[in-house]
This record gives C-alpha cells, structure tokens and sequence, in this order.
C-alpha cells in the first residue's frame, strides 16, 4: 500500500494576470489536501475509488477526459516510456558493464490478474480556488507511480499535473500545479524556473469561503473575452497587478509583511475591475476589513471561491468571527512561513 497526500493552495498576488506572463505569489495550505492511497487488490484493472464524487469504476470505462482517468493513463504513460529506455539501456550495457543497479525489481506486470484500487479522498473544497484540481493530481501521480516502483521526482510530478490541468482548464499558467507539488511559498512567473520565496517574518492569513463554486476556467475564459476586447485596458491592469507581486515579495523577502495590506486591496481593486469579484466575495473582504485586517483580497479564479485577508496573529479570532457572521461558509488560519 502506497498512500500520499498534496496541500491545497492560495494565490497571495497576482491570479489572472500570472496567465498573461506576470509574475504571481502562491503558498501551501496544509490545512487541506487531498490523498491517494494505492493498493493490491486481487481483482484484474485499475479500479478507481472516489468516494467524494461516488465514483468507484475500472479505469478502462472511464472516458479518456475524465480528470481521474487522465492523470493515471499520464502517469502509466511516462511509466512505459521510462521502461522502453531502460530496456534499450539493458540491451546496450550487458550485465557486467552496467554502471548502477536498476529500480525495476518490484514491478506489478500491467496486465496481470490482480489489480491495484487508487483510492482518493480530498478535503479541499472543489472550485473554490484552493487548488483542489491540481492537489488531487498530484497525490495520484505521486502515490501511483511510487506503487509502481517508478517514484517520478518533483520536477516530473510537476510536469504531469501541468498537462492534466491543461486538459481540464485550456490556458493554465502552471502555477496552482507548481506550488502544490513543491509545497513552498513561491514566486512564479509562467514557463520560468521556479523560485522558492525566502518568508523572513512569518505572518497570518486567514482565508474565507464564500461557498459558491466557481469553475476557474469559467474566469480565465472570461478574463481572456474581455482582453480581445480592449487589449490595451487589461494589459495595463495586467501589469499593475504584476508590479503588485514585485513588491509584495520585497516585503515578504525584507521581512516588512504589514506593508502587504495595502498591496492586496490594490490587487483587489484591479480583480473587480477584471471582472472577476462578486457580492460575496465584496461582503466578506468588507467584513475583514472593517474589524481590522490591513488588506483583504479574492484568492484563485475569483466569482466565488475563496478570499484572504491579512491580520496580526492577535486579532485573528475576530476576523474569523467576523467572516462567519457575515456568511462564510468555512474560514481557515494559516502562518505564512
Ligand atoms: C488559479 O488559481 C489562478 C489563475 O490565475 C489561473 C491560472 O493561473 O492558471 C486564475
């Protein structure tokens, strides 16, 4: 039995204009994730067990798109191409001149009369911004192809969540796969190396669910409707929202997190204007703000979803409090650090 679990994820600056090629702030949230857990069964196939969605089916008779279906045939896809090369290497290097041992001593043969169950479990609200797409794909790739005897490294991981999200969502920036699967707060700009963000003083973010799930390629889709539109307004309100970021990782990176209140109403004001807030997501930033956090903000597609506000570690309680009476459907703590 292999089991993983990947984080969910908020996106602190700079959703939206991160598709456009700005750069963009992103952390874990381990308060939420999602699981995979694989395991021998003494059944032939590949059974998926989703009892979130009731889903419990051979993957054979799931359509190709199916998000489940997709990621596993990626990862047993790169599983055949890793054994192809390492056979050509075994029949290139015979025994005796082999440089290293090779990891292939554990394999389940595919098609073989017992099988394997995935089973997947999440915590992470799904269309609410947090990244449970990209959570649960990476926890399938991570605890399969390490069942399999063929554990793929972050950077591979990382790859395979990209192409499934690129299924499900057409213009990904990467960034929602990127941070979960390296677990860091980071600093992404799309098709750039990643950089890991250096947080000096921790600090308090506390997130609010409107409880309304917004599809994020919903958003993007519209966010892009309105940039062939007027493409000279939206870049313009694409890159203020990148300078945004810029500075927000000084203060995180000088350790001065109090000057990203401000920072963040600023992001916020550009999102309304993007198109992309809501009444609630409006009553709940209002709600924080009101009772003293310094910035609040929508956090991932925006028109539902979940918003984050910034608060000293003391007056926490109160902007939980806060958010719960005006609506919020569930508010979560989180250090940054
Ligand atoms: C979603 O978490 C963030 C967006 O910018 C979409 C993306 O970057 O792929 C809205």
């Amino acid at each position: 039995m292999t089991k993983t679990t990947a984080p969910g994820k908020i996106i602190l600056f700079g959703e939206h204009a991160v598709v456009y090629g700005q750069p963009a702030l992103a952390v874990p949230v381990n308060q939420v994730y999602a699981e995979a857990e694989v395991l021998d069964i003494p059944r032939a196939g590949i059974w998926i067990n989703a009892p979130d969605i009731r889903l419990h089916e051979e993957l054979s008779r799931l359509a190709p798109e199916n998000p489940l279906a997709s990621v596993i045939s990626a990862v047993y896809a790169e599983i055949e191409t890793r054994k192809v090369s390492s056979e050509t290497f075994d029949k290139k290097y015979p025994a005796e001149q082999k440089p290293s041992a090779t990891y292939r001593n554990e394999e389940k043969p595919f098609g073989s009369k017992t099988g394997i169950e995935i089973r997947i479990t999440s915590t992470i609200p799904v269309a609410s911004g947090l990244g449970s797409g990209a959570a649960v794909s990476v926890a399938i790739i991570r605890a399969l192809s390490a069942h399999l005897a063929h554990p793929l490294d972050d950077k591979k991981v990382n790859e395979i969540a990209y192409e499934v999200e690129k299924i499900h969502h057409g213009t990904p920036s990467g960034i929602d796969n990127t941070v979960v699967t390296f677990g860091k707060p980071i600093f992404f700009i799309k098709e750039q190396p990643i950089e890991v963000l250096n947080v000096v003083e921790p600090f308090t973010i506390i997130i609010g669910d409107t409880g309304i799930p917004a599809p994020t390629k919903e958003s993007v889709n519209d966010v892009r409707k309105l940039w062939e539109q007027n493409s000279s307004k939206m870049n313009t309100l694409f890159a203020t929202a990148g300078s945004i970021a810029k500075t927000a990782r000084q203060a995180i990176e000088g350790g001065y997190p109090e000057r990203l209140g401000p920072l963040m109403n600023e992001n916020q004001r550009i999102l309304t204007e993007m198109g992309v807030s809501s009444p609630e997501l409006d009553r709940l930033t209002e709600a924080s703000l009101n009772v003293g956090a310094s910035g609040a903000k929508l956090s991932g597609g925006g028109r539902g979803g979940n918003m984050i506000a910034l608060s000293t570690k003391e007056n926490a309680p109160t902007v939980v409090e806060a958010l719960l009476e005006v609506g919020a459907k569930k508010v979560i703590v989180t250090e940054v650090q």
